[in-house]
């Protein structure tokens, strides 16, 4: 038997695909891998095994307080932001209550109108092009995707145009982990306790507002948490969906058509890449409720299983011809499975922000190239949300809009 495999190093950066082909060959469908500080736990690969785990709440449960590695884990562990103890938010939360918590956040923003959406998402990302559009030239993932989720979702919650900028900052901060992360937190906290408070005394028609008022009576303090989820876990994937496809793009010359104007192609790239190279490779987690067996392993009460979703989207067994399931087929795990998976309404705010984005840049910057070899271009070094650290761009100056 070999080894648990650590989830960290630099192969989920350079050539995840591969890391996961050879977990699978090595250890099957359901990977030892051992996190920060020797820590162990299941990586689920398989397509069929993630279906179960993720298709059973109930002996695959969201409740962390499961877990059987508690009394191993120190208080300045870094993964505890996110595989917390005793987080109030939507993420742990189980049963009945999940379910309504779930209605809140879905029905909230299942009232955004399609077209108010589009039209924010245009605006914000013309003004972020017009910051740029006469220098020739620009990292497009720093300038632009990685500002554009967050504008655009602070609007529809209810945040207003002045405090956008402020918003970004803040949660980029916040993602990035590094000196300025706290400062950032707090701001964003603090400027979500307020919204709360101004939209208790008057309401108005955003997405805060419908969470107050929503019939499942949510405290201010379990509505500001879901908030805190629904931008962060918003903006980062989003982001990151905006940058692999404008990548995919521009160095695949299977999506070159989506270059100059075609637009079945931009939604083809998007696609393509939340099988391929989706932003969320793999998410944390499920805690077994009692032993059972899961892809031939013994999996014990308390254990925790990691969702590949990456693994199982490229897993041999449903992609039998090597490569494509993909051209219009959603069958992936990209935005996870079962009643724990990201919401529908917030993968169709998610699709329209991307789409639009795209679709803005390509439109103003239409002769828009790499500015560096392919080959130079590199990932964050994360095995939980892949994304490029920059995508350098050159194109013609064109005057601001
Ligand atoms: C507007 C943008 C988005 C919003 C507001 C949003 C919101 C959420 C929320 C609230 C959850 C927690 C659901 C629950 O525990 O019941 C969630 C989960 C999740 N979201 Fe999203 N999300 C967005 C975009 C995305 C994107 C672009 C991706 C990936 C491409 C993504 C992938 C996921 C995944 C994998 C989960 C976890 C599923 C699980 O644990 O089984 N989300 N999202």
């Amino acid at each position: 038997m070999t080894a648990p495999v650590p989830l960290s190093g630099p192969r989920f950066q350079t050539e995840p695909a591969r890391l996961y082909r050879e977990m699978r060959r090595d250890h099957g469908a359901v990977t030892p891998v051992v996190l920060d500080g020797d820590i162990p736990a299941w990586l689920v690969l398989g397509y069929r095994e993630l279906h179960q785990v993720t298709g059973d709440p109930v002996l695959f449960s969201r409740d962390s307080e499961l877990w059987n590695q508690w009394d191993r884990i120190p208080d300045d562990w870094p993964l505890l932001p996110m595989i917390g103890r005793k987080q109030p938010s939507i993420l742990y939360t189980v049963g009945e209550r999940h379910r309504e918590r779930a209605a809140m956040i879905s029905e909230a923003l299942e009232a955004v109108s399609p077209s108010e959406l589009r039209s924010y998402a245009e605006k914000f990302a013309d003004e972020l092009i017009d910051a740029v559009c006469a220098e020739g030239e620009t990292d497009i993932v720093g300038n632009y995707a990685m500002l554009l989720p967050v504008r655009v979702l602070a609007r529809l919650y209810g945040f207003s145009d002045e405090q956008g900028p402020g918003l970004v900052t803040a949660l980029n901060d916040m993602i990035d982990g590094r000196e300025r992360a706290i400062a950032g937190q707090t701001h964003l906290a603090s400027s979500m306790f307020q919204l709360l408070a101004d939209r208790r005394a008057e309401p108005a028609d955003d997405v805060v507002s419908r969470m107050l008022a929503h019939r499942g009576g949510f405290t201010d303090e379990e509505i500001a948490q879901d908030l805190m989820v629904m931008m962060a876990a918003g903006h980062q994937p989003t982001a990151d969906w905006i940058g692999n496809s404008l990548r995919l793009m521009l160095t695949d010359e299977r999506f070159a058509a989506s270059l100059f104007g075609g637009r079945n192609s931009v939604a083809d790239a998007m696609n393509e890449v939340l099988w391929e190279d989706t932003p969320t490779q793999n998410v944390a987690g499920r805690w077994a409720s009692r032993d059972t067996q899961l892809g031939g392993r013994r999996v014990r009460a308390g254990d925790l299983l990691l969702l590949g979703l990456q693994g199982a989207n490229s897993d041999p067994q449903v992609r039998t011809d090597g490569s494509t399931l993909t051209g219009g087929n959603s069958a992936h795990f990209s935005f996870g499975h079962g009643e724990h998976r990201c919401p529908f309404p917030a993968q169709e705010v998610a699709e329209v922000i991307a789409r639009t984005g795209i679709e803005v840049v390509l439109d103003r910057l239409p002769d828009i190239d790499l500015a560096v070899p392919a080959d130079s271009l590199t990932r964050r070094p994360s095995p939980w949300l892949r994304g490029l650290t920059a995508l350098p761009v050159r194109f013609t100056p064109v005057p601001v809009l």
